[in-house]
């Protein structure tokens, strides 16, 4: 679980980043959307670095999803009779939501999201345009519920994020150590961040900072 989040919680810090390119113009994001897929050229093939890295995006994902299931399962095996009673028992079922549910609302954002900005089958303007077409008229004022979907799906990243970097450093075991305060705010801090970096893009361009 631990390595593939990693993976995904670094792609999504370089996601983010780039993807505040917007605010520097439209020539600034769509050079960079080309440089993604001239990386390591000429020594690389034309997006084959791009294709590497989305083949390990997905090789990640389906594994820390396999992960979790197998982990749940194995967890359930290990007590087959419920605890009667646990302390804090409504912060396990809380933690349990967010990652299960919340799991599950992300990969359907996924796929909803690479039909739309990466393949522009649901994009208004469709698969030809350049990037910065995509986002714009993806968010325009009048589509105001595609920001309330991605907001909504990103603050679930961000809970998912704060979740999952929290417990993997219980599992490191700093769970309880003198450190306990720093590695919360630590985990808060990179989720709150990366939640307001990437709503930033969709609601600046609904209210028309970005057009
Ligand atoms: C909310 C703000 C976001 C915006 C404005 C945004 C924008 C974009 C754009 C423009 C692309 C296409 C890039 C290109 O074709 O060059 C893209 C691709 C992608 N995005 Fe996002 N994104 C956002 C959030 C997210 C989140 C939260 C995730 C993951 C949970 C994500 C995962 C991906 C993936 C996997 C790709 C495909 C990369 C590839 O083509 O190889 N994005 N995004």
């Amino acid at each position: 679980m631990a390595v593939t989040g990693a993976i995904l919680v670094l792609y999504l810090v370089a996601h983010m980043i780039g993807n505040l390119k917007i605010f520097l113009g439209r020539a600034d994001f769509d050079h960079y959307a080309h440089w993604l897929r001239t990386i390591g050229e000429p020594a690389l093939p034309h997006r084959v670095f791009l294709t590497i890295t989305e083949a390990v995006l997905t090789v990640a994902v389906v594994l820390h999803m396999w992960s979790a299931v197998s982990l749940a399962r194995r967890a359930r095996k290990a007590r087959p009779v419920r605890y009667a009673a646990r302390p804090a028992a409504h912060e396990n079922r809380y933690a349990t939501h967010v990652m299960r549910y919340g799991g599950v609302v992300i990969l359907l954002f996924v796929i909803w999201h690479l039909l739309d900005l990466t393949f522009g089958a649901v994009n208004p303007e469709g698969g030809g345009a350049e990037p910065y077409d995509k986002v714009v008229a993806d968010f325009a004022p009048s589509h105001w519920y595609v920001t309330v979907f991605y907001v909504v799906a990103v603050v679930m990243v961000g809970l998912h994020l704060r979740h999952g970097i929290w417990s993997a450093f219980q599992t490191l075991g700093w769970g309880r150590s003198r450190r306990y305060r720093a590695l919360r705010l630590f985990a808060d801090t990179v989720a709150a961040l990366l939640v307001l970096g990437f709503v930033s893009v969709p609601v600046f361009v609904t209210i028309g900072v970005v057009s």
